[in-house]
């Protein structure tokens, strides 16, 4: 069995227990378009962060205010790092790990949900269930994170609510439970049914929109008053729909939400606002405040780490390079996973099972749209960014007495197979050892996966990521850090596996090429899914892995 490493009580012991009860860490998962940045926004006005929605993300130019830092990000419009917003709801803290929104994502949107704990789904209810949300989803689901789905756009015409409630459970292979019913859909969008309470909450229009929050009026369904309010007809649908609902729908189990078995579904408008203060209040009521996380000892035993009761523990799931032109630094962002951190605190630092170092974290940052904020404490939970602290991604951070060997390290961060790959090299060779020096470092960052030639390992290095932006991203940098023109070279390539078996025994098939990552492992790439499964058939002796 696990045992679990205790810090000595203290007076901040109730503290402590208090602040992570109250924190909810959470990132939303959403294809682009569905509604993300508006649904954020949202939360940020009914938290009181904004006065008006509208601000976060400025339509006309399409910049967003929470992480427009580079200058190619301003340029293009577009979130391409991830970053982190922390304000209060109803007495609950809000942490919420912004996820890139573009087409193209990268790893550092999977290891942001490493750090999440539950995440909110988006779906828009013309479109139902779309590419990257699945695999955003698979992300989660591998991991048991508890997702909740918020279907958007019902002020919209849109697909009937059980069709996508059954697209959700088929498509993802969950099931789905309603906790509350729309009242119409499109133009007809006039409310929700609260299944659990019975209540009819109805929205009503503000002359200022969506900009400012939806009034809203419970009355018990069953009263006179609901059919009033909505008409007869509305009337009768939803009775329909939640007789039918109470014979065919999954009951909803808080234990299964909690194992990522089972996804509550809401339903509303993040463009009007309706539906979206039921889902907030559900949602910080049934989220999972930070619990507890397995962990491993350097001598190889699993240990569980509890929030409150274990030491000060976190790990780095993600380095941000330059974000602003006038610091010219690195922020590496860690999430809490246990105890009380304090500016100044002593660590020990743990890298790949194997003590490092012991560091005094000195500058500590939250960020708030581009103000960096110095922090003086955070709890399990929170994300703190550390400048300049000389942490890689999947390093843990640990303040416990006793020797270094004694110490423990956060669960590694998956490494996500790449659907991207390219050669590359410097336009100019004379330039090589700065290349390979930035080819180095950004590798180490996670800003791509370098990989050999298995056969020619000197060879010119392919370079593979999750999304093709990652290459452009590397591209700038090399430029703008490095002072190498770098030239990329697109390869015919969409997917890869981790091999598993005696490499000598594998037996290529047309098309596929065997390379080495930085581990040293081999790796195969494939121009298509349909290759991979025809080569995993021509070498049934030989295991070809996802994800690592
Ligand atoms: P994303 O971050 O997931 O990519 O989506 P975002 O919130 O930017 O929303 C994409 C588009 O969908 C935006 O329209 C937004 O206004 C709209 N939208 C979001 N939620 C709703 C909703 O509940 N109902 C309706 N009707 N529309 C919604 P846009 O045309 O791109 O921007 P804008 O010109 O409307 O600002």
């Amino acid at each position: 069995m696990a045992d679990t490493p205790t810090s000595a009580p203290t007076s901040t012991a109730p503290e402590l227990a208090n602040e992570t009860a109250r924190r909810r860490t959470f990132a939303i998962i959403a294809h682009p378009d569905a509604g993300k940045t508006t649904l954020t926004e949202k939360l940020l006005l009914y938290a009181g962060m904004l006065r008006t929605a509208g601000m976060v993300k400025n339509r006309k130019t399409g910049k967003m205010a929470t992480s427009d830092w580079m200058t190619m990000e301003q340029e293009r419009g577009i979130s391409i790092t991830a970053s982190v917003m922390q304000f209060e709801y109803k007495d609950h803290i809000i942490n919420v790990l912004d996820t890139p929104g573009h087409q193209d994502f990268s790893e550092d949107t999977y290891r942001t949900l490493t750090a999440a704990d539950s995440a909110i789904m988006v779906l828009d209810a013309s479109k139902g269930v779309e590419t990257q949300t699945r695999k955003l989803f698979a992300a989660c689901k591998l991991r048991g994170v508890p997702v909740l789905t918020f279907i958007n756009k019902c002020d919209l015409p849109g697909r009937d609510p059980l069709e996508l409630m059954t697209e959700v459970e088929d498509v993802l292979g969950i099931q789905a439970s309603a906790m509350n019913w729309p009242v119409g859909m499109g133009r007809d969008f006039v409310g929700v049914v609260d299944r659990a309470s019975a209540d009819l909450i109805v929205f009503k229009k503000t002359a200022a929109g969506g900009s400012q929050r939806a009034a809203m009026e419970r009355v018990a369904l069953s009263s006179d008053q609901a059919q009033t309010l909505i008409g007869e007809e509305l009337a009768k649908k939803m009775r329909d729909d939640l007789e039918m609902l109470e014979i065919a729908g999954n009951p909803y189990s808080h234990e299964a939400f909690r194992r990522g078995q089972i996804t509550p579904v809401f339903f509303g408008s993040a463009l009007t606002n309706f539906g979206i203060e039921p889902f907030y209040d559900a949602f910080v009521d049934m989220a999972p405040a930070p619990s507890p996380r397995q962990a491993t000892k350097l001598d190889g035993t699993a240990v569980t780490i509890n929030p409150i009761t274990s030491p000060f523990s976190a790990y780095a799931f993600k380095i941000q390079a330059n974000m602003d032109p006038r610091h010219r630094d690195s922020l590496v962002f860690v999430r809490i996973c246990s105890g009380r951190f304090e500016r100044d605190i002593v660590v020990k630092h743990y890298h790949r099972g194997a003590f490092v170092r012991e560091v005094r974290l000195s500058r500590p940052q939250t960020l708030v749209a581009r103000d960096r904020t110095t922090l003086d404490v955070a709890y399990p939970g929170d994300v703190v960014g550390l400048v300049n602290a000389g942490f890689a991604i999947g390093d843990t951070i640990l303040a416990q007495g006793g020797p270094a060997k004694d110490g423990f390290e956060h669960a590694p961060l998956p490494q996500f197979p790449p659907e991207v790959f390219a050669r590359v090299m410097p336009s100019d060779l004379t330039k090589r050892k700065s290349f390979d020096k930035g080819i180095v470092q950004l590798a180490s960052e996670g800003a791509v996966q370098v990989l050999r030639s298995w056969d020619n390992p000197m060879s010119d290095p392919f370079i593979a990521a999750v999304g093709r932006l990652q290459f452009e991203v590397l591209k700038y940098r090399l430029k703008d850090e490095y002072s190498v023109e770098a030239e990329i070279n697109d390869l015919p390539y969409q997917c890869s596996s981790w091999l598993v078996g005696e490499v000598d025994q594998f037996k290529p098939t047309h098309g596929s090429y065997l390379a080495k990552d930085h581990r040293g492992k081999p790796v195969v790439l494939f121009p298509s899914e349909w290759d991979k499964s025809y080569c995993a058939k021509q070498n049934p002796q030989h295991q070809f892995i996802e994800i690592l």
